[in-house]
């Protein structure tokens, strides 16, 4: 006795076949239109945990002038007259996506209670600048762009200081806020 079953219980009839090409084609029309939605919803959070986390450090930062205060570190950790180059965690939303961005800084102690913060950032074509500590100089490897320790050009293409960041003191933890560019 043979336990196969007919060839008609194998074999989908034609309204088989022809629902399930329309489902199928349903699908795929569900799928088409759900890809822009789901770039709305998500694409801020894949910009901000891939290419804004890969290149975070390359771009220069856009200002936000509503971020909160980010603390960078104590002010007793700093050398007076020494730019220390830093990576601080800035808070940015973009929607209602929340996360963070690491920004490059450089944070000179200027005084017993006074700190400025530069962003890295040259302020001809945007490559990093180094502090080079022998030559008290900011050097842009780039096109030859020189700032003092005061972030002003000294010579070179650069057509203003070096940027800022507001910046504030308290209880002896230095604290950065909005990145300050002319006319802000
Ligand atoms: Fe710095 Fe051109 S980018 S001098």
């Amino acid at each position: 006795m043979s336990s196969t079953a007919p060839e008609s219980e194998i074999k989908p009839t034609r309204r088989e076949a022809v629902m399930s090409a329309l489902g199928a084609i349903v699908g795929f029309i569900g799928a088409a239109l759900a890809a822009p939605l789901l770039v709305f919803l998500f694409g801020p959070a894949v910009r901000g945990t891939t290419i804004g986390g890969l290149l975070g450090r390359s771009i220069p930062p856009t200002p936000r002038p509503r971020e909160p205060w980010t603390r960078v570190g104590d002010l007793g950790g700093l050398q007076q007259g020494e730019p220390t180059i830093t990576t601080v965690q800035m808070p940015v939303q973009e929607g209602w996506i929340q996360s963070t961005v690491p920004v490059a800084v450089y944070v000179l102690r200027t005084g017993a209670d006074s700190v400025t913060i530069f962003d890295v950032h040259c302020t001809h074509m945007g490559c990093p600048v180094t502090w080079n500590h022998a030559a008290g100089r900011f050097l842009c490897p780039c096109h030859g762009g020189v700032f003092n320790s005061d972030g002003r050009v000294l010579s070179g293409p650069p057509p203003r200081p070096l940027d800022r960041y507001a910046v504030r003191v308290d209880g002896g933890a230095v604290y950065m806020g909005a990145l300050q560019l002319p006319g802000t």
